[in-house]
């Protein structure tokens, strides 16, 4: 499910996938080396659509040393001599196309695969990564930190926005999403969590190898891998609702009473914003100091550095729904998913006895900038940079750009465009103007000008109407 992307004339190829026409071939041109996320332009990689990754993973946190397989299933979305994969760091060792040894080149994040054979456009085929080394903390635009973070029992691996390519090969933009198998290796007596469901865990010759799968599609910012000592428990929401939550004995005291709201949040959540979308929910709970951010929307269960608050725990959970489910299609349209991430932080409070999201709107337009300093600093679409993509203007104020739609549309016009929204595009990636387009539809007598051009588009704080 990757963007569209422009062809690139063969001679800007040639600087780009060097293998290519270090053997002379010119003509057939290969996959673009990013896909024009004017906030992270080498993110992501044109002319292939990834369907799965199957990681086998092992890990030492003594060593601090990995060593992966990553066997990549995709279709060619046009002809294709090379084409690029994204990793930071590690060592490749090699890389074979459909069975056959490949040549590759890396140039920083890109690694360029010039298989033996040309794909065609339209066929599938499978790529095979063997690596190894230290994986790296990659330090974003914001000073946030993501990528492979060493734990005091193990390591933890987080990927928002680009950090998943410090631990697998792939195609790193929020708009390719496919399913995965990630088995994860670690000394006996160590757990790993990951996304989707464990199948199985199996111990020989003193370390235990823990499979999980995630059937339904997965955006790889959101893959995640937990290594460390945890209590696990294991229960069934609703009868049907598999939960695994995963917490660091040291934060068992501070996050259980929090914990224990998992499967009331998940049915308010279901009320409100419908099914809920995957196959099993949960939650890690971890040791991890300084990352600049509480929390991350990690499929199927979030992962919180410490012990998360309620609202924290809302916020991350509708993620699921927002943000996981139905994803942004490039990081300037993250307002989508945190602004309903924390607008839902706002109806849970009206829904449980707390301010009404009304007031909590009216706060923040009156004198919000004493809490958000830089709230009216840009518009929610229009983030001016990468280091300003989780501020206060995607956050707050994209959640007061839905406000201001309910206000417009009335509560049960309101209630169905975001369930609505949620179900049309389940499992699916989606923009600002699909967004907007789709609440025209839905309300399609009101006129929304005003509040796309002044809460969305607009600079600084709009005029009280
Ligand atoms: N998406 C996370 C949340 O709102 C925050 C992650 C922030 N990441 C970053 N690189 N600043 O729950
Ligand atoms: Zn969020």
């Amino acid at each position: 499910m990757s963007r569209p992307v422009r062809r690139v004339p063969a001679a800007a190829l040639c600087a780009l996938a060097l293998t290519a026409c270090v053997s002379g071939v010119h003509g057939t041109p290969g996959g673009a080396e990013g896909v024009h996320d004017p906030y992270f332009p080498k993110a992501g990689n044109g002319g292939y659509d990834v369907t799965h990754y199957a990681l086998t993973l092992s890990y030492d946190p003594g060593s601090h040393h990995l060593t992966g397989n990553a066997v990549i299933t995709a279709r060619a979305t046009q002809d294709l001599s090379a084409f690029d994969l994204d990793l930071k760091g590690l060592h490749v060792d090699e890389v074979t196309v459909a069975g056959k040894r490949a040549r590759f080149n890396r140039t920083g994040q890109e690694l360029t695969v010039r298989p033996r054979d040309d794909l065609h456009r339209g066929k599938t085929f499978r790529t095979e990564v063997r690596y190894a080394g230290s994986p790296e903390t990659i330090t974003d635009p914001d000073g946030s930190k993501e990528g492979w973070l060493r734990t005091a029992d193990g390591a933890l691996a987080l990927g928002q926005p680009v950090g998943s390519m410090a631990w697998f090969p792939g195609d790193h933009q929020p708009a390719d999403k496919a399913s995965y198998d990630i088995a994860v290796t670690v000394p006996r007596g160590l757990q790993v969590v990951s996304n989707g469901e464990l199948r199985s865990e199996s111990t020989a010759r003193g370390r235990t190898t823990f499979r999980w799968r995630t059937a339904e599609p997965m955006a790889s910012f959101v893959a995640t891998v937990a290594i460390g000592r945890y209590d696990i428990t294991r229960t069934t929401i609703a009868g049907h609702l598999p939960e695994y939550t995963a917490v660091d004995p040291a934060r068992r005291r501070a996050s259980e009473q929090v914990l224990a709201k998992i499967p009331e949040i998940t049915r308010w959540g279901e009320r409100t914003f419908g099914p809920y979308p995957f196959s099993s929910t949960g939650a890690v709970v971890d040791r991890a100091d300084d990352l600049g951010y509480a929390a991350l929307e990690t499929q199927n269960r979030p992962v919180f550095p410490g012990a998360p608050d309620t609202g924290t725990l809302v916020h991350e959970l509708a993620h699921e729904w927002y943000g996981d489910s139905v994803t942004p299609k490039s990081w300037q349209d993250v307002w989508l998913s945190e602004g309903f991430a924390t607008y839902a932080e706002w109806l849970w409070q009206e829904d449980h006895g707390g301010r009404t999201a009304q007031a909590t709107f009216d706060a923040l337009y009156d004198h919000g900038e004493r809490t958000y300093a830089d709230l009216w600093s840009f518009p929610p679409a229009e983030p001016s940079d990468a280091a300003h993509l989780f501020e206060d203007p995607v956050y707050q104020r994209g959640a007061m750009v839905l406000h201001k739609i309910r206000q417009k549309v009335g509560e049960d016009t309101f209630r169905a465009i975001v369930r609505g929204w949620a179900a049309d595009h389940r499992h699916g990636v989606a923009d600002t103007a699909d967004f907007t387009a789709y609440v025209e539809k839905k309300a399609p007598d009101k006129n929304f000008d005003a509040i796309w051009s002044e809460w969305l588009y607009g600079e600084g704080r709009p005029d009280r109407p």
